[in-house]
This record gives structure tokens, C-alpha cells and sequence, in this order.
């Protein structure tokens, strides 16, 4: 794992004739959707862009940055825009169905949710679905990793210019961040860069 954390970087040029095959999307999928989440509410989508004529259009609303034309696929982590008491009583009809319980079993935590989101604002519901969006990053960053697939992590990109193009509102959720993948390309010098870290000392607390 460990060679694996250490072979990625932040790619920021991808060999544009390499295209990842629709197995390890498949893959990709499958790990953005087991990511954990805070109460398994799932706030997130993905969105997967393999056209080049809309990468190319997202490119512009990216500060230019290469990675997003140049990918292979363009992942693009979404989050719900409204996360109500009907969405998450869907999330416990889900949790029933697929676990084979009664009412009575999800009545206290499902209560519990309902009230705790109900006093919440809706600035402090969107900030908590955003760090679910983080986590999902964190996981396919390391997914992608292990299965030599690179990637760019990206929060430097237009999410309204993002969401227009996507049609994202007409689906009920917003761009938050955006993860270009494919194969790195021979002449991305940053490939050759060591990794720059605070030293290990300096990060870790032990006690
Ligand atoms: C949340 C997040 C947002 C980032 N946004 C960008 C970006 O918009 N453009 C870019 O080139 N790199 C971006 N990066 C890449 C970081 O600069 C890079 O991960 C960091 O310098 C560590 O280098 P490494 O990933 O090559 O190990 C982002 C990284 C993270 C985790």
C-alpha cells in the first residue's frame, strides 16, 4: 500500500491516447459507492465524464488546468441539494429492504436522525454533506492508487459553471469536487518530483 501512496501524485498531465478500460470503472463505481459516510446517509453522487467535447468544456471553467482535458475520464463528486426528512426516511426504507428488519428496529435511530437534521441549519447540512464529498476524494484517491490508475484531486474548478454544463440542478445536486483520472503522460515532468511531506515527527502525536 504503501508503494502505491508513494507512486501517485497529483497528475497534471494525462496521456490523452490512454483511456481507462470499462472494467476498472466499473471498479471505480463500485468504491466511490461503499466510501463510509456519517450515519450511511450517502449525501453524494458521482458524475462520470468521458466526452471529450464536454471534458473540454469543463476545462475552461478550471482555470485551464490540462488534467481535466487530457484525463481519460473526468470524476466529478456531487452532493445532494436536498437532504430533508424524506431523504432520509428513504435511506432507512433502504436500510429495512436490504436488512430485513421492521419498523420498530430503525424507530429510535431514525427518530433521532429526523430531529438532529431538523434543528440543524441548512449551511451546516450543506458543510457536513461537503466533508462527505472529502471522503469520497480520499477514497478513490487511494483506490485508484492501488489499481495504478492516476488521478488528480481538484477543488480548483467553477462548481456553477460545473453545475450548468452538467444540467446538475435539474438531478437535485451541486459539483463540490472534481477528480480527473487516466495514465499519467511521459513528459508530465511532475512525475519525477519527490513527494514533499512535514516530516513524520512532526506530524504524528503518540501517547
Ligand atoms: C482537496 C484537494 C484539492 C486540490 N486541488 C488541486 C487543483 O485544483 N489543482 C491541482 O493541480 N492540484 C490540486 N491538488 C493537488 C495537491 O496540490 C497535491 O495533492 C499536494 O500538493 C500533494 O502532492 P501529491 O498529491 O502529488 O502527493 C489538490 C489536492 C487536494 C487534496
Amino acid at each position: 500500500m504503501i508503494n502505491a501512496l508513494e507512486w501517485r501524485y497529483a497528475t497534471k498531465k494525462f496521456d490523452d491516447e490512454r483511456k481507462i478500460d470499462s472494467t476498472k470503472i466499473e471498479l471505480i463505481k463500485k468504491a466511490f459507492n461503499l466510501t463510509p459516510t456519517s450515519y450511511g446517509l450517502q449525501p453524494l453522487r458521482l458524475v462520470i465524464v468521458k466526452e471529450q467535447s464536454i471534458k473540454d468544456r469543463l476545462f475552461k471553467h478550471s482555470y485551464n488546468q490540462i488534467q481535466v482535458k487530457s484525463a481519460s475520464h473526468v470524476l466529478i463528486i456531487c452532493i445532494e441539494n436536498t437532504i430533508d426528512a424524506e431523504f432520509i426516511n428513504h435511506n432507512f426504507e433502504l436500510q429495512k429492504e436490504i436488512r430485513d428488519v421492521n419498523d420498530e428496529t430503525v424507530k429510535p435511530f431514525k427518530e433521532f436522525l429526523l430531529k438532529d437534521f431538523g434543528n440543524k441549519s441548512e449551511q451546516h447540512i450543506h458543510n457536513w454533506a461537503i466533508n462527505q464529498a472529502y471522503l469520497a476524494l480520499g477514497n478513490l484517491l487511494t483506490v485508484c492508487a492501488s489499481e495504478k490508475i492516476d488521478a488528480c484531486p481538484m477543488e480548483g474548478f467553477d462548481p456553477k459553471a460545473y453545475d450548468d454544463i452538467l444540467k446538475l440542478n435539474d438531478k437535485g445536486i451541486s459539483s463540490a469536487l472534481v477528480l480527473p483520472i487516466g495514465y499519467r503522460a511521459k513528459d508530465d515532468k511532475f512525475a519525477d518530483f519527490k513527494k514533499v511531506r512535514r516530516p513524520q515527527e512532526e506530524t504524528i502525536i503518540e501517547y
